[in-house]
C-alpha cells in the first residue's frame, strides 16, 4: 500500500478498509475460506511509516517500492500517493506481475492513463480503479430508482458538489496544497470529472459531450508551512455533460463555495414519472401524482413549503463504507476471479472527461467525449 500517509490512503484505504476487514476477521470467501489482507506500508518518509506500523501493530512496512515488489509473495499493489506520482509506479508495479488498485485519476495525461490500461491487459494482471461513490448509500439507493423505473423517462440531472477550502492564512486549508497547483496534478477538474464520469456513466448513460467553464476564484492560498503560493489550478469548474440517452446533466464542481445543502454533494434527477434528490446518504423522491402545481406570482408569498413534499427513500438494507466494499469486490475479483467492471480502462475514461473538460474551457466550446478504444 503506497501513500499510506496520505488523506485518503490513511483513513478510508487502511484504516476504515483493509483494517476494518481485520477487526472483521477476513474476507469471508463464502466457501469456507477466510481472506486474510496483510498490508505492506510503503512510502517516503521513514518514520512516519514505523509509527503508523506501530500504531496498528502491522509488521511490514518499506520506504523501498523496488525491493517490496520484487518480494513475491505480495500480490497486490495499492496506489493513493499524489496523482502525479501514480504513472510511474503503477508501470513498476505491472512490469512485477502484481495485480494492481489505485485511487483516481490513473493518470495525469489520457495517454499516460490509456497506457496503464494496456499494459495492465497484455501483462495478464487484474486491475481496478477507486470509483467509491458508487458504493455510497445515497447513490445506491438513486441507482435502485433508476433499475425500478421511477423516473419515467430521465430528463436532466443536476450536481451541486463542493464546499469552502479555506485560503490557508487565518485558518488552516482543509486539503492538501497540491490540489491548488496545477503543475503538480492539482485542479478540481481532474478531481472531481473522474467521479462524475463514472457516477453518470453508470446510473444514466456514457457521457457524449462536455462543455466547461473553469475559474479559479482564489489566486493565492497559503501551504502545510503558512507560506502563500500562487493556486495555479482552477478551483471551480461550472460542467454541462449531454448523455447517450438523451439525458442532460449540469454539474458545479466548486472548493469556493459556502454549503446551503443537506450534503457535500447532491444530485437531482427528474424524470417524466418522478425527480429525486440524492446525496451521500440520503434520498428523497416526488412521484408525478404528489407533484405541487405551483403558479409564478412574485406578488405573493411562497404558498407551500416545498422541501417538505419530498419523501424519504428508506435504506432497506445495511451500506457498508464505500471504499471498503469496493475493496471487498476487488479482493474477490482477484482471489475468486469474481465479476468487476472498474478496471484501469474505466479509470482512463474519468481521465479522459478531465482531459477533454480542461479543453473545452480553454477552447470555450463544447467538446464531443468519442468512446475509447483499449
Ligand atoms: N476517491 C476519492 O474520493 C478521493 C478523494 C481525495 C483524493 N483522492 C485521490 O487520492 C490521491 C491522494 O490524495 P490525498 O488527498 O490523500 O493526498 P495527500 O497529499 O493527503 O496524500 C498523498 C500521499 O502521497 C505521498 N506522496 C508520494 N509522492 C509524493 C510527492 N512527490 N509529493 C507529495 N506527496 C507524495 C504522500 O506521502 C502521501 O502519502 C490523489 O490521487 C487524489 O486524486 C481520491
Amino acid at each position: 500500500m503506497n501513500g499510506v500517509t496520505g488523506r485518503m490512503g490513511y483513513r478510508q484505504h487502511l484504516v476504515r478498509s483493509l483494517l476494518r476487514l481485520r477487526e472483521e476477521g477476513g474476507l469471508d470467501l463464502g466457501d469456507g475460506t477466510t481472506l486474510w489482507p496483510e498490508p505492506v506500508l510503503v512510502g517516503r518518509r521513514e518514520h512516519a511509516l514505523r509509527a503508523l506500523a506501530e500504531r496498528h501493530g502491522l509488521e511490514h512496512w518499506s520506504t523501498d517500492l523496488d525491493a517490496v515488489l520484487a518480494d513475491p509473495s505480495i500480490e497486490i499493489y495499492f496506489d493513493a500517493q499524489v496523482t502525479s506520482a501514480r504513472e510511474e509506479a503503477v508501470k513498476k508495479a505491472i512490469a512485477a506481475g502484481k495485480h494492481v488498485y489505485c485511487e483516481k485519476p490513473t493518470g495525469t495525461t489520457l495517454a499516460g492513463a490509456v497506457e496503464l490500461a494496456r499494459l495492465a491487459d497484455a501483462a495478464g494482471i487484474k486491475h481496478g480503479v477507486v470509483q467509491d461513490k458508487l458504493f455510497l448509500p445515497g447513490l445506491l439507493k438513486l441507482r435502485r430508482l433508476v433499475e425500478g423505473g421511477f423516473f419515467g423517462r430521465i430528463l436532466s440531472v443536476r450536481g451541486e458538489f463542493g464546499y469552502w477550502v479555506f485560503e490557508g492564512d487565518w485558518q488552516s486549508a482543509q486539503r492538501p496544497s497540491w490540489n491548488y497547483r496545477a503543475q503538480d496534478g492539482g485542479g478540481i477538474v481532474v478531481d472531481m470529472f473522474p467521479h462524475w464520469e463514472y457516477v453518470l456513466h453508470e446510473l444514466f448513460g456514457r457521457v457524449r459531450s462536455v462543455q466547461a467553464l473553469t475559474a479559479t476564484h482564489i489566486p493565492q492560498r497559503w501551504d502545510e508551512q503558512g507560506k502563500p503560493y500562487d493556486a495555479t489550478a482552477d478551483d471551480a469548474a461550472y460542467g454541462i455533460f449531454e448523455l447517450e440517452g438523451g439525458a442532460i446533466a449540469q454539474i458545479n464542481s466548486s472548493w469556493a463555495v459556502r454549503v446551503n445543502r443537506d450534503e457535500l454533494v447532491e444530485f437531482q434527477v427528474d424524470g417524466t414519472h418522478g425527480s429525486a434528490v440524492a446525496g451521500l446518504r440520503n434520498c428523497r423522491v416526488q412521484h408525478r401524482s404528489a407533484t405541487p402545481k405551483p403558479v409564478w406570482n412574485p406578488d405573493l408569498p411562497a404558498t407551500e413549503a416545498f422541501r417538505s413534499q419530498w419523501q424519504e427513500v428508506p435504506d432497506n438494507g445495511e451500506f457498508d463504507n464505500g471504499f471498503k466494499a469496493q475493496w471487498e469486490l476487488f479482493l474477490r475479483h482477484v482471489v475468486l476471479d469474481a465479476p468487476w467492471r472498474w478496471d484501469l480502462g474505466a479509470g482512463a475514461r474519468g481521465v479522459q472527461l478531465a482531459e477533454l473538460g480542461l479543453k473545452s474551457a480553454a477552447e470555450g466550446r463544447r467538446i464531443e467525449v468519442p468512446e475509447l478504444s483499449l
